[in-house]
Formats: structure tokens, C-alpha cells, sequence
């Protein structure tokens, strides 16, 4: 099936991003919101990307002009009529989300693919809302959508074959990286990023180092922004949501730390209000002293020791455990972390660096951190098959991969 045009619905960073990627490549897309104001909030981002490329001599003003026109920003379902795929980036609350659905299928062509970007929420229940719901997928892009490359592509229960191929080959078309991900929790690269992420705030709550020096040790590690840095540009309030569906699932080695509850309820929301975990609007000011105290006297937890690998050895687990669950490829694994979070390439992915420090020496530390910090390091079952049976990585020419 052909996509001649598309639409978005919600027009914040991600709905826009989805937007301004969809128009650059040549496609018509309608752009959605609930009133006037917001969606000339999104346009104006569309806009903002553009005018950089202008700016960068990467493009003339006239293409920008051309591309601009491509966006249409509208208040109402009725303009999604003559589209073949819409794309669902409204937040994350399935009741809202089945309210669209309905919505889109009231409006939609027969043939019209439903899409949601969601973050975690599960595909199949988000289908479960509509009948034709063979039509309805996955297809979740990363923050920023325009500059990252992965897509991740999901079926639910419901998702037909042609579906699938469809969203694949419209991910194609956009020049970005499809990566077909089984259904679960957070799916494959929030899976494994929120561990991360929910580690670094693990270690700046106990003490264990600054916001700013964590960052820094991990752009030394080779990603290429600190996750207290992603974490606000991300949003406090979206890793919050994001975090109780993991939990939800996976249940207490994905408990969210204290700190990130505390970020959300005292609106320390990131980039997006001007403070999160660092301050981007001088009006706004909080020192975490007092908030980190208050976490400390309640668990009891203070003074542990920091290490990149603290923060990595999350990562490789929680990759382990999806491979033994088949949600991707070992390959697909490494891809989509590279893609879509911007791990380092000189180091494969996180399976690729599990094998060049050698499973038995991964299994070694995560019992030693799963004493040390708690079960959540509890290694993966599967390292512990792998070690048995002597795949131990690089050493061993086989691992997750041979060599
Ligand atoms: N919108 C559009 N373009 C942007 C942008 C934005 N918000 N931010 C950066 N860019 C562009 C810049 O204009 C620049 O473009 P050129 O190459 O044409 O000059 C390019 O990206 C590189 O930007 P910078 O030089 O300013 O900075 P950088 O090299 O550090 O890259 C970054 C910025 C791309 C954000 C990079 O730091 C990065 O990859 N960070 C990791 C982001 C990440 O992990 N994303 C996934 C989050 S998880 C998620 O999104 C899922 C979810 O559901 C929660």
C-alpha cells in the first residue's frame, strides 16, 4: 500500500518532530491538535527545524517554503479524511488513547493504517478500542525525532501481516531505521534506556555522585548526552509514565527511583518548564539538597559507590533478559540502541560490549552490584546458560555474537 498522505495527531515535540519528519520527506501530513494555539505551537517547531537547516546553508528558503507548505495544522478529525496513515502522539493515557482511535476510525478510509507513537502503553490494548483493529500498530520514533534515526515498528495481537509490511516500508520511505520489536512493556529501547536512566537517578539520590559528574562520566563512556540531561530533555513527567508501565510489567528491578516521583510532583519537569535536574530558566530556582536528604532518611540508602558500569551493567541485563524473550534480534538489540539512544558505535551495542568484557565476568559483577545495590542487577538467566556453556564472549570466539 502506497502512503500519498499522513497525518499526526497531538502537536508537541514528539507529534511535531513525527510532523516535520513526514514533510521533509515529500509527503502531505496533517497535523492535529486539540485547539488553535497548540497546533501553532507544533507548526512552529516544524518551522524552528527548518530555519536551522536554512541557516546551516543545508537548505534554500524556498525548499523551506515547499516543505512548509506540505504541513497542514487543523482542529478537527474531518481533515484526516483522505489520509492513509495516521499517527497517534497525544500523552500517555490509554483512555485518551482509545478516545482517538475511535475518532480516527470514524474518519479514516477503510484502507487508512491507525498508528500509535506510544512510548510503553501496550498496541494490542490500544486496538482493542476499534474494529478494524488489524489496521492498528506501533510506530514509535525517538526524541529527537527528526535528527534520531530508529523507529521501532510493533505489532499488537490484532496487527495483520500487511499491516507490518506496510509501516515498514512507510518507515523506509522516510529514511529512517525500521526495527520490527515483539510486544512488551516499553518494547526494546525504552526497556533498556529507563534502567539506565533510573540507575543514574539511583546513584544521585544515594550520594553517590552529582547530577553533573555522572553526566559527564557517561559521555566520557561514549554516549552523547548525560542521562540527567536526557532525562530533562525527555521530561520528567514522560519518563514518570514510562517508568510505571515498566513497573507495572516487570514489576520491583524496574521500581522508579524516589528522586524521579519527587522531580514530577514538585514539577521539576525538565527543558520543558525551564528546571528539571539542571536549571534552563533563570526565574526558576529549587536546590535537590533538601529533596535527596528527605529520600535518604527514608531508605536508609546513602554513600553508595559510582561507576559507569553501574549504569551500562542495567543495560546489558535488561537486553539479556529481552533476547531470551525474543523481543528482537541480538543484531536488532545493538542497532536500536545505537539508532535510537546514540550508544557509542565504537562499541557495538550493549550485547556487543557484554562480549568484549566477557558474560562471565558481566554475570561476576551484577551478583557483586545485586548485593551491593540491590536485586535489581539480578542477572539475566539466560548470562547464566551462557556461561555454563562456556559462551563467554570475545575470549571464547562466541557470545551473543561468533567471532
Ligand atoms: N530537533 C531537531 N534537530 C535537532 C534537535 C532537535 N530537538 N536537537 C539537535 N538537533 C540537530 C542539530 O541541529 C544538529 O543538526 P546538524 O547535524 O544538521 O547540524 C544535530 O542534531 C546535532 O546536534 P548538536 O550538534 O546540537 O548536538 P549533539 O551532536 O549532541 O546531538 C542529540 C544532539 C541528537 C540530541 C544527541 O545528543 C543525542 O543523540 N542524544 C541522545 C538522545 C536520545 O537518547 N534519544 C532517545 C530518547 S528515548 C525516546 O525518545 C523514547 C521515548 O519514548 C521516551
Amino acid at each position: 500500500m502506497f502512503i500519498y498522505k499522513a497525518g499526526v495527531v497531538g502537536a508537541g515535540a514528539m507529534g511535531a518532530g513525527i510532523a516535520q519528519v513526514i514533510s521533509f520527506s515529500g509527503l502531505p501530513v496533517v497535523l492535529k491538535d486539540t485547539d488553535q494555539e497548540r497546533v501553532d505551537k507544533g507548526i512552529g517547531m516544524i518551522r524552528k527545524v527548518y530555519q536551522g537547516r536554512v541557516d546551516k546553508g543545508k537548505m534554500t528558503a524556498s525548499e523551506m517554503d515547499q516543505k512548509m507548505k506540505l504541513v497542514m495544522g487543523t482542529t478537527s478529525y474531518d481533515d484526516f479524511k483522505d489520509c492513509d496513515l495516521v499517527i497517534e502522539a497525544v500523552f500517555e493515557n490509554m483512555k485518551v488513547k482509545h478516545q482517538v482511535f475511535q475518532e480516527l476510525e470514524k474518519v479514516l478510509p477503510e484502507t487508512a493504517i491507525m498508528a500509535s507513537n506510544t512510548s510503553a502503553l501496550s498496541i494490542s490494548q490500544i486496538a482493542s478500542a476499534v474494529k478494524k483493529s488489524d489496521k492498528v500498530i506501533g510506530i514509535h520514533f525517538f526524541n529527537p525525532a527528526p535528527v534520531m534515526k530508529l523507529v521501532e515498528v510493533i505489532p499488537g495481537l490484532q496487527t495483520s501481516t500487511e499491516t507490518v509490511d506496510d509501516a515498514v516500508a512507510f518507515v523506509e520511505s522516510l529514511r529512517k531505521m525500521p526495527v520490527r520489536v515483539k510486544e512488551c512493556a516499553g518494547f526494546l529501547v525504552n526497556r533498556l534506556l529507563l534502567p539506565y536512566l533510573n540507575e543514574a537517578a539511583y546513584a544521585f539520590q544515594e550520594g553517590s555522585a552529582p547530577a553533573d559528574e555522572i553526566d559527564k562520566a557517561m559521555r566520557a563512556f561514549g554516549m552523547p548526552m548525560g542521562p540527567f540531561a536526557l532525562l530533562d530533555m525527555l521530561g520528567l513527567d514522560v519518563c514518570a509514565d514510562v517508568s510505571m508501565i515498566l513497573y507495572d510489567s516487570f514489576g520491583p528491578r524496574m521500581k522508579a527511583a524516589e528522586i524521579l516521583g519527587e522531580m514530577h510532583k514538585n514539577n521539576r519537569l525538565g527543558v520543558k518548564n525551564g528546571i528539571g535536574f539542571y536549571v534552563y530558566d533563570e526565574s526558576k530556582t529549587g536546590d535537590l539538597k533538601p529533596t535527596v536528604d528527605a529520600i535518604q532518611a527514608k531508605t536508609g540508602i546513602k554513600g553508595t559507590p559510582f561507576s559507569p558500569e553501574r549504569l551500562v551493567f542495567q543495560m546489558i541485563n535488561e537486553a539479556a533478559f529481552c533476547l531470551e524473550e525474543n523481543v528482537a534480534s541480538p543484531s536488532d538489540i545493538d542497532l536500536a540502541m545505537l539508532a535510537g539512544t546514540g550508544y557509542p558505535q565504537d562499541k557495538g551495542g550493549p550485547l556487543h560490549t557484554a562480549d568484549a568484557i566477557g558474560i562471565d565476568v558481566v554475570v561476576e559483577k551484577l551478583k557483586e552490584f545485586s548485593k551491593q545495590l540491590g536485586p535489581r542487577f539480578w542477572p539475566a538467566p539466560i548470562l547464566k546458560r551462557m556461561v555454563s556453556a562456556n559462551y563467554l564472549g570475545q575470549k571464547t570466539k562466541r557470545g551473543f555474537f561468533n567471532y
